[in-house]
This record gives C-alpha cells, sequence and structure tokens, in this order.
C-alpha cells in the first residue's frame, strides 16, 4: 500500500481540516483534490459547476484523481463526489490508506450552511439534499475505506490520533 492517507466522505466532514491536521502531525504534504481541480481548470467550483455542469466537474476529478497516482508520502483530501457512485472507487483505494469520515445529517448542514461554495447544496432544501445523496452515497464510501470513522463527539485531536494508529498497524502490518 502506498504510503499516503486519503481521507473521503461527505460535504462537511472535515476532511479538510482533519487533512491539515494529519498533514502536520507527520510533516506530509496536504494536497486537497478541490484545490487542485480549481487550480488546474483555472474556475472556481460553482462557475464550473454553472457553465460546464456536472458532467464536466466529474470528468476533471477523474483526470486530478490520475494525476494524483504517483504521489508519496502525502495527505490527500478529496470532494465529496469523487467515488462518483463508486465509478472511482478503485482508483481512490489504490492511492493509498483510505479514511472515511462520517458526520449526521444536522452537523454536516451546520457546517456547509456557512458558505456558497457547494452548488449541490444551494437549493430550496438543502437538507433534504443531504439526507438524499447520503443515503446514494454512504455504502460507496463505506466500501471504498480502509477505515470508516464516526467524527461525531470526538475532538480534532481524537480523530487525528485515531487516524494514525489504525494507519501505522494497518501498514505495519502490511510490512511483516
Ligand atoms: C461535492 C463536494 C465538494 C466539491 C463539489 C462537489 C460533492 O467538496 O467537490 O462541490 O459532490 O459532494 P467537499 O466535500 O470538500 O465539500
Amino acid at each position: 500500500m502506498k504510503r499516503n492517507i486519503v481521507l473521503i466522505g461527505f460535504m462537511g466532514t472535515g476532511k479538510s481540516t482533519i487533512g491539515q491536521a494529519l498533514s502536520r502531525a507527520l510533516g506530509y504534504p496536504h494536497l486537497d483534490s478541490d484545490e487542485l481541480l480549481v487550480k488546474k481548470v483555472g474556475k472556481s467550483i460553482p462557475a464550473i459547476f454553472a457553465e460546464e455542469g456536472e458532467g464536466a466537474f466529474r470528468g476533471y476529478e477523474r483526470q486530478v484523481l490520475k494525476e494524483l497516482g504517483n504521489r508519496q508520502h502525502v495527505v490527500i483530501s478529496t470532494g465529496g463526489g469523487i467515488l462518483n457512485g463508486g465509478v472511482n472507487s478503485d482508483a481512490v483505494r489504490s492511492l493509498g490508506y483510505v479514511v472515511c469520515l462520517e458526520a449526521s445529517p444536522e452537523v454536516i448542514l451546520e457546517r456547509t450552511s456557512r458558505n456558497k461554495n457547494r452548488p449541490l447544496l444551494q437549493g430550496p432544501d438543502p437538507f433534504r439534499t443531504i439526507q438524499e445523496l447520503l443515503a446514494q452515497r454512504s455504502k460507496h464510501y463505506r466500501e471504498a475505506a480502509h477505515l470508516v470513522l464516526d467524527t461525531e463527539g470526538l475532538s480534532q485531536t481524537e480523530i487525528v490520533a485515531g487516524i494514525l494508529d489504525c494507519a501505522r498497524y494497518r501498514l505495519a502490518k502490511e510490512d511483516q
């Protein structure tokens, strides 16, 4: 397995924040698939969705995923739709130790309602959209992950320590 930690999960589950904290703890660079995509395309995510549509965004996401394939010793935070209905699950798993972060729909709504950067949640009933997308996606996140972590009630320190312990255990086992 590649020496990378890859964070997957729904919008607002803390992938970027935890990714940055893991990056500091390990001394590995932190790469964010959304940031790489925005840099590559030269447009914001809302602009890509508005001008080219979700399909084009998923195509760019797939390219970014491919380009990440040659990285080692990095922490990667991914966009919430990166698995694309399971199409990209193998590609994501091949990147390293995959951790799925989970949170309740209520917590997700609270966190995601703070900004307008997520086109999928700008409709009239974001809570319903969150519930519907979770129903479609949760299975794919869990299948692609080596570790599924319910973050509810845990501090950032506890989440990071839990991930590091589990990742080290897994990698040590592989080295035996
Ligand atoms: C998306 C999640 C977003 C971003 C885009 C689409 C999704 O990333 O890639 O708005 O389909 O769940 P975050 O999970 O970092 O918010």
